[in-house]
């Protein structure tokens, strides 16, 4: 294994502020269900966490797109690997990723929900790297951390499939 990995936030850290987000989502959405919808695989983790603290009614769904090759640059392709379960008809749905990088991925996400007649769109996401934004449309509800553009590992990050695991965000040095 030639990388090594950086802690960057510790774990109880990155657990704290999603207590705090998880508290302002449910003041905002306040009396109405959210449909979570946890882009996958990266979002899994944060997903899990999130949903434990959320203390408004909470439904699930997953659905998996693909941006990323083996390495850490954006191909700028995006393809949906596997679509949703349920109908977003009349739902207030709050997507939720691991990170949002150039914002290729849920600038593409974002408008093909939008055509499913969903009551309201909104994104929260672990991560946000604000420098590296191509598609600047791209609005973020909820960011857990804004962070400098290096590449990161652990909670749902991966490497080359390697390191989701790690319960803390770390910086993988090459
Ligand atoms: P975007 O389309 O460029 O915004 O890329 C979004 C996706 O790229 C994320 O959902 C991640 O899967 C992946 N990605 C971007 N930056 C990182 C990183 O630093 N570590 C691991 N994956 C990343
Ligand atoms: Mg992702």
């Amino acid at each position: 294994m030639a990388e090594k990995v950086r802690v960057l936030i510790p774990e109880e850290d990155v657990n704290k502020k999603i207590s705090e987000i998880a508290a302002q989502i449910s003041r905002d959405y306040e009396g109405r269900p959210i449909h979570l919808v946890c882009v996958l695989k990266g979002g899994v983790f944060f997903t899990c966490e999130l949903a434990k603290r959320l203390t408004v009614p909470v439904s699930l769904d997953f659905m998996s797109v693909s941006s990323y090759g083996g390495g850490t640059e954006s191909s700028g392709v995006v393809r949906i690997v596997k679509d949703l379960d349920e109908p977003l008809e009349g739902k207030d749905v709050l997507i939720v990723e691991d990170i949002i990088d150039s914002g290729r991925t849920l600038a593409y996400l974002i408008e093909i929900l939008k055509q499913r007649g969903p009551a309201s769109i909104h994104l929260c996401t672990l991560l946000d790297k604000p420098e590296r934004r191509v598609k600047k449309q791209v609005k973020v509800d909820y960011t857990c951390f804004s962070i400098p553009d290096e590449f990161v590992v652990g909670y749902g990050l991966d490497y080359d499939q390697k390191y989701r695991n790690l319960p803390y965000i770390g910086v993988v040095e090459f």
